[in-house]
């Protein structure tokens, strides 16, 4: 990757007394009372911000959090709690300010987070007015927002292109190194998982995943979608039926290759959507009218874990089933401890991905964990992220 790193600025000295601004990926979930339920993106930032500040630079560092309406600041949208974790974390106080954009006040060997940045009207459109306007707060930008990689807005790119000097942090580096690295030449068979809700955005990437693996399962409401498209009854579960003609397309394109979207043969249903549901298992062509499927079944968990156990890579993207409730949990447990025990490497990647690793303690056992949800999807379907295309174009220019 021809990107200028930033480590290399800091070792020759070169962001000694500048003013560095960092855009981090900081978008942790959160419950309803607003504590962090996993703070595992806030601790990947952490390595960037400390070179910094060892490096004696004046240090502001943004990200976003959520997706707040523009131009309005609401309590909820405050990095308030990632500031206190990061303060715990640096063992140093992180003040959090406000309306930014006009001027920051932070001198060398200070950190100072700037406000969601998300809130600042034009941020989303990358409006080349508020990327000035960012750009001239520092001399140098560091993008190590690997999870936000994937999005070209006036904190990731429009400042990359307007900043005096544009570089990689160390997280998105050793991000795009790890994932690049292992699946240029993947040990077989490569199997990826792709679940969760957000059923029309994965089910492009799906279709990009479904020329190169071996086997791709699917979970959560993309797995309903395939359901149909196999002809199952779904009852009242979450689905897109107007994505079922690509869902057959994929179905049919593995098929074609000699590789397989391994359908579940069983789940498990429950009448409504609650932790304390009724959880029923039952085989998937006797989903009645008035169910939701809420998990795979065990017979379809533990095939997949068979599965699992015999592959040469892993890619994992998303829980299986609601593993927030415990009864609708076995089929993401199973999953995980398999790739845990599985010989194959893995790599896993997304906010509710690292929750179900968190959940199940397999840290340890899973090879590389990304702190990209979408990003990570993307470079697995091969594009050139915006955060990289910048950040090339920007070092073969020779920055400023
Ligand atoms: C993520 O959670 O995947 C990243 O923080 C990007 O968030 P976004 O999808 O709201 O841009």
């Amino acid at each position: 990757m021809n990107v200028l790193r930033f480590s290399d600025l800091c070792n020759q000295g070169r962001a000694s007394g500048q003013r560095v601004f960092i855009r981090a990926d900081l978008n942790v979930p959160q419950d309803d009372a607003g504590n962090i339920t996993e703070d595992t993106r806030i601790r990947a930032s952490v390595p960037c911000i400390e070179m910094a500040l060892k490096a004696n630079a004046a240090v502001m560092v943004t990200s976003h959090l959520g997706r707040p309406t523009e131009g309005e600041f609401k309590p909820e949208d405050s990095l308030a709690p990632v500031a206190k974790r990061l303060s715990e974390l640096l063992g140093r106080d992180v003040p959090l300010l406000r309306d930014w954009v006009g001027g920051v006040d932070v001198k060398p060997g200070q950190v100072v987070l700037l406000e969601n940045c998300r809130v600042n009207k034009g941020e989303k459109k990358n409006n080349p007015e508020l990327a000035q306007k960012m750009a001239a707060l520092c001399d140098i930008f560091v993008h190590d927002a690997f999870g936000t990689a994937h999005r070209a807005e006036a904190s990731t790119y429009g400042i990359a292109q307007y900043a005096k000097i544009a570089c990689a942090g160390p997280l998105l580096a050793a991000e795009i190194d790890a994932i690049t690295q292992a699946l240029a030449n993947p040990k077989r068979p490569l199997v990826a998982i792709v679940a969760g809700s957000k059923v029309s955005t994965k089910l492009t990437i799906l279709k990009a995943l479904a020329s190169k693996v071996d086997q791709l399962i699917v979970g959560g409401g993309i797995a309903n979608t395939f359901l149909l498209a196999a002809g199952l009854p779904i009852g009242k579960s979450l689905a897109e039926a107007d994505l079922v003609g690509e869902a057959r397309a994929v179905i049919e394109a593995m098929k074609a290759r000699g590789a397989q979207v391994p359908i579940p043969t069983d789940v498990v249903t429950a009448k409504t959507f609650a932790a304390d549901a009724v959880a029923t298992v039952k085989a998937a062509a006797d989903v009645a009218p008035d169910d939701l499927i809420l998990d795979i079944g065990p017979d379809t968990a533990a095939r997949l874990a068979r599965q699992l156990m015999s592959a040469g890579t892993i890619v994992w993207n998303g829980p299986v089933g609601v593993f927030e409730f415990d009864a609708f949990a076995h089929g993401t447990e199973t999953i995980a401890r398999a790739i845990a025990q599985s010989p194959a490497f893995s790599i896993a990647g997304g906010g509710d991905t690292l929750a179900a690793i968190a959940k199940y303690g397999i840290e340890k056992d899973v090879g590389y964990i990304s702190t990209g949800g979408g990003a990570f999807l993307e470079i697995l379907e091969g594009k050139t992220l915006p955060a990289f295309e910048i950040l090339t174009r920007r070092a073969a220019e020779g920055n400023r």
